[in-house]
């Protein structure tokens, strides 16, 4: 699940078409109707879960050939665009601009670069789901090199002070979509969204 994974196992990773368990759990407590963005998209599993709640979805991939058979086209932007280079998604001119989204979603998929832009464009009470492999992964399989696996707290550490966590985890998971080493996040950026005097963020069913 290398960033630049071959046709070949791309094949094999676009014949998963059940959501990772993480992304299926914590889904329903985005706020109704929010726009999401699926970032680095593939075949759209997570793009799925979310037109079937009745989100508008835009799905982004640099290659986007999958996504024309999801079903619920008309709630689907299919966005094809390389997010790897100097020209951020989100800048002037770019398919991004100005958007803001009320999920972000990225699943086996890191480029450490991206992650200041994204958290710009959750909008306040914005839901982001992140999991990806982590450091480890290498003993058992692809992807090895460290620019793609996540250091053990780096998800915490990149949504400090931005976000609420909601929940965590780091380890070995077994079963689920695809094995392996992975780090999953579960955050809001609501934590200046209090009704409380004590300015406790809102509490969200886990
Ligand atoms: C392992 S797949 C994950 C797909 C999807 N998130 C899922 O969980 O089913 C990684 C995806 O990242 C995309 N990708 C890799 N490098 C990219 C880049 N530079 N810009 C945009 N997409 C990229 C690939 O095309 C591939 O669809």
């Amino acid at each position: 699940m290398n960033n630049d994974i071959t046709p070949e196992k791309r094949q094999r990773h676009l014949k998963i078409t059940k959501p990772s368990p993480w992304v299926a759990r914590f889904a329903p407590i985005a706020q109704k109707n929010t726009a999401v963005l699926d970032i680095a998209a593939g075949g759209g599993r997570h793009s799925q879960v979310f037109l079937n709640q009745g989100h508008p979805v835009t799905a982004i991939d640099k290659n986007t050939t999958a996504l024309s058979d999801l079903p619920h086209q008309e709630n689907l932007k299919i966005v094809k665009f390389d997010m790897e280079t100097d020209n951020s998604m989100f800048a002037q001119g770019s398919p991004l601009f100005g958007q803001t989204f009320g999920v972000i979603v990225v699943v086996n998929y890191l480029f450490r670069p991206l992650f200041p832009g994204l958290m710009d464009a959750l909008a306040p009470g914005g839901l982001f789901l992140y999991e990806t492999f982590a450091l480890g992964n290498e003993a058992y399989a692809r992807p090895r090199n460290p620019n793609h696996l996540l250091k053990s707290g780096e998800l915490l550490e990149l949504t400090s002070g931005q976000m609420q966590i909601v929940a965590y985890e780091h380890g070995i998971v077994e079963n689920g979509d695809i094995p392996g080493v992975k780090q999953r996040l579960c955050a809001v950026k609501d934590m200046n969204l209090s009704k409380r005097e004590d300015n406790e963020p809102p509490t969200h069913v886990i």
